[in-house]
Parts: structure tokens; C-alpha cells; sequence
């Protein structure tokens, strides 16, 4: 079997669109754009690129997007000062703290004193608790993605058996819940897990969230599951080269799965989609246009 070939770049595009006429119509009317602004703290190459990525989108979507970017070495005091005269300003529509952190600073301290109607990334502990408890006000950009692809290419979860290895705050964990929430039934994995071919080889969906380079071999991976790959690696191969490859081996994996996402274009694009969806979403909200901050 050749897996289907989920493309998140594709799927990503139809979310862009819908944000940009979104957008066309409150500026048509008026209104300012929504406006996302994203503090990083220091240098790391990754965050750089993701950051650069995010504000370019907003500026094709017709959103206004800002930039602050602090010295590796600031102290929580100023980060925090930062943090509160976002929160203060009712121009910006989401604040978006670029992980991860310095070691000297504490991601779950910071990221609460984000007011959280403007936590595009659902990390407030307020957001996270709405999640769990099925009355979410924003979904997590990255899991929520994922829920996108497999809506579109007409992937159902209920009474599937899904395993995600990760159990980062920011996909395996929220992850979960958005896929509970669709009544799978979910087992998270992760470096402790004894066996893990063995846990892998029970899904029907797969999620690969370990950030360990082609982790995910074929003996993974059941006969006709589906694999979802969040690893975005860079490698160099036998030439040189420098290449992105995923959390899966996607040669050998494709020839058993199903369907499984690419890297690049599979749910990497729908992580910055929906960062434009929560943005949107949390303006309106905002604005008295909605009672949530997302939906498109
Ligand atoms: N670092 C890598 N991905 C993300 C993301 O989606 N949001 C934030 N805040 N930091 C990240």
C-alpha cells in the first residue's frame, strides 16, 4: 500500500482565505485590522524563522502584527513590565510569547500574566482548564491543526484508538483532549513508555510529537493507519545536503500506512493557519463579534 498524502499546505490554504476575506470585510467596514504581536526572548535560530513565518502571514492575511524582541539575558521584572503593557494596550488582539524560553525564565509563570482573551496559543492555565473541561475559548494552534486535516480529508476519531507520542504542554497533551473530545480513545507516550513499537503499533491514528529525527519506523506503525508527523528536524543526508525531515520515516512508513502528513507541507502550515484564526478569532471576541476566540 502507498499512503495517501495529507497536505496540510493545502488544507492550510482554505484557513488562510477565509481569514483574509474575514479581514477584508472588518476593514471594509472600518474597523482596524486584528493585530498579533509576538515577543521572542533571545536568538534561537528555530524561533526565528517560526517568528518571521508568523509575521509574514499576518501581513499577506491583511493583519497587523508587531514584533518585540528582548536580549537572551532580560529579567522576568521587564519581561513582565512587557507583558502587562500588552495586556493594557486594546489595539492588539493576541500575544503570542515565542517558546521556548531562557532557562532563567519559567514558561508557566510568564505565560499566565498573558491576558488570557489574547492567548492565541492556548497556554494560559485559564485556556488550558476551558479545554479540558470541553468549553474551550481558543484551541492550541498545533493540535488543533491536525484536527483540521483529518476533518478535511474525512478522517473520523470516534471509537479509534489514537496514540501520540510527546507529551509536550503545547501538542501530546492538548492533543489529547481535542481527540478525546472526539471520542477517541487516546494513550500518550513518551520517552519512559516501555515498548513503545509495541503502544504504536495499536493506533489507528499515530501522532509523532517526540522531536526525534525519523523516530517513527515502519515496525511503528499498524497495516492502514494513519500517521501524523508534528517533528520538524534538520538533517544533513549522505550528500551533504542539509534537509527538514519529521519524527517519521516517511519512506518506509508510507508504504504501510494509509495516509500521513509530509515534512514539509504537512502540519507545520496549519500551525500558522490557525495562529491567524485565534488572532481573528480573539478580536472578535474583543469587538463583542463572537463569544469565542476561534472559529472560521
Ligand atoms: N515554539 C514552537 N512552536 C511554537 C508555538 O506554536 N507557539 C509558541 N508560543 N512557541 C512555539
Amino acid at each position: 500500500m502507498t499512503a495517501q498524502i495529507l497536505s496540510g499546505k493545502e488544507v492550510a490554504q482554505k484557513f488562510r482565505k477565509r481569514v483574509r476575506l474575514r479581514v477584508q470585510k472588518l476593514v471594509d467596514r472600518g474597523l482596524k485590522p486584528p493585530h498579533l504581536t509576538v515577543v521572542q526572548v533571545g536568538d534561537d535560530p528555530g524561533s526565528t524563522v517560526y517568528v518571521r513565518n508568523k509575521v509574514k502571514t499576518c501581513k499577506k492575511l491583511g493583519l497587523e502584527s508587531t514584533m518585540h524582541k528582548l536580549e537572551e539575558s532580560v529579567s522576568r521584572e521587564e519581561l513582565s513590565t512587557l507583558i502587562q503593557k500588552l495586556n493594557a494596550d486594546a489595539d492588539i488582539s493576541g500575544i503570542l510569547v515565542q517558546l521556548p524560553l531562557p532557562a532563567h525564565l519559567n514558561a508557566t509563570e510568564i505565560i499566565s500574566e498573558v491576558d488570557p482573551a489574547r492567548d492565541v496559543d492556548c497556554l494560559h492555565p485559564a485556556n488550558v482548564g476551558r479545554l479540558w473541561l470541553g468549553d474551550s475559548f481558543v484551541t492550541p494552534c498545533t493540535p488543533q491543526g491536525i484536527i483540521e486535516i483529518l476533518d478535511h480529508y474525512g478522517i473520523g476519531l470516534k471509537g479509534k484508538r489514537a496514540v501520540i507520542i510527546g507529551r509536550s504542554n503545547i501538542v501530546g497533551k492538548p492533543l489529547a483532549a481535542l481527540m478525546l473530545a472526539r471520542h477517541a480513545t487516546v494513550t500518550i507516550c513518551h520517552s519512559r513508555t516501555v515498548d513503545l513499537p509495541a503502544v504504536a503499533r495499536e493506533a489507528d491514528v499515530l501522532v509523532a510529537a517526540a522531536g526525534k529525527a525519523e523516530l517513527v519506523t515502519a515496525e511503528y506503525v499498524k497495516d492502514g493507519a494513519v500517521v501524523i508527523d508534528v517533528g520538524v528536524n534538520r538533517k544533513v543526508d549522505e550528500d551533504g545536503e542539509k534537509k527538514l525531515v519529521g519524527d517519521v520515516d516517511f519512506t518506509a512508513v508510507s508504504e504501510k500506512a494509509s495516509a500521513i502528513t509530509p515534512v514539509p507541507g504537512g502540519v507545520g502550515p496549519m500551525t500558522i493557519a490557525m495562529l491567524m484564526v485565534n488572532t481573528l478569532g480573539c478580536y472578535e471576541y474583543q469587538h463583542g463579534l463572537s463569544e469565542q476566540g476561534f472559529g472560521t
